[in-house]
């Protein structure tokens, strides 16, 4: 087995996975980074960013709807580790095109729910099931999970339904997971960024800067990639051990509902 404890993190190459990568590495896991595309510049890039933390990196090359394959990334990253301590589920997309609920289409409905839910929700049950059978191997690991949802998991967005309809989903999956797997020893939280400067949010960047302005988010700024790591880091190194099902808002104060 691995000497040092190992982090699964899906999305790694870029955004809010990529800032979650190098936050783990710093707290001591050596890294398997997934990503759709496996040498990518982003994911070549991250490569030596990990090492100079002193972390081992493993990039893998896996669409995280095409569960098909889910079994034998988890077999390559056993055969390399021998252990999983930690998940990240944080793969996930944008619809293709923003449209009103009245025009989405079934196309992408199923497109982003496919990345968003079904997909992260095949991956996590089998790393579940790994996680189980080492801890019957090794009693005192202490393995845990974290879903990235979004603030869009109870918030109404009527251009971009079928995202708020998967993570609203993959939150609930959280709160199953994190029930079905309490009496295993293993932990499992959600963490739910507000607004973050990503690529995912490039295209929407001027609507967001003038709506913050305005006073849409208490704290006043965006979220960056690496807010949301520090909490995500934070639960990887144990603080959190007696709280699991718990849900982590990282959005500058967005929770709050004033009058
Ligand atoms: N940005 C925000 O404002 C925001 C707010 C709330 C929640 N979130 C959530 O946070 C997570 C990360 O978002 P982000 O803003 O960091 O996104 P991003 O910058 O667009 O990065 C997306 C990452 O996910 C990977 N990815 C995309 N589709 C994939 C697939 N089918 N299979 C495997 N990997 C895939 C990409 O890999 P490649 O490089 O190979 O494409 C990339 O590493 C998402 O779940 C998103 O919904 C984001």
């Amino acid at each position: 087995m691995n000497a040092r404890p190992v982090a699964v993190i899906t999305g790694a190459s870029r955004g809010i996975g990529r800032a979650i990568a190098t936050a783990l590495a710093r707290e001591g896991f050596d890294i398997a980074a997934i990503a759709r595309t496996v040498d990518s510049e982003a994911m070549e890039s991250l490569a030596p960013e990990v090492n100079n933390l002193g972390s081992h990196f493993f990039p893998i090359g896996l669409d995280i709807s095409h569960t098909e394959r889910h079994a034998e990334v988890i077999s390559l990253i056993q055969e390399r580790y021998g252990r999983i301590d930690f998940l990240v589920n944080n793969a996930g997309v944008a619809p293709l095109h923003r449209s009103d609920i009245l025009e989405m289409t079934e196309e992408s409905y199923d497109m982003v729910t496919g990345v968003n839910l079904r997909g992260p929700v095949f991956f996590a049950q089998k790393v579940a099931r790994e996680m189980i059978w080492l801890k019957g191997q090794y009693p005192d690991m202490r393995p845990a999970m974290v879903f990235i949802t979004s603030i869009s998991a109870s918030l109404s967005s009527t251009n971009r339904g079928e995202y708020c309809i998967s993570k609203a989903g993959l939150s609930l999956a959280t709160t199953i997971f994190a029930d079905r797997l309490a009496r295993e020893g293993i932990n499992v939280y959600e963490v739910r960024p507000g607004i973050t400067r990503t690529d995912m949010t490039a295209r929407v960047v001027e609507k967001y800067d003038k709506l913050i302005a305005q006073g849409l988010v208490p704290q006043g700024r965006w979220a960056m990639p690496e807010d949301i790591a520090k909490g995500v880091a934070s639960i990887a190194g144990g603080d959190w051990e007696f709280s699991t099902g718990m849900v982590f808002e990282i959005s500058g104060g967005m929770n709050i509902r004033s009058l």
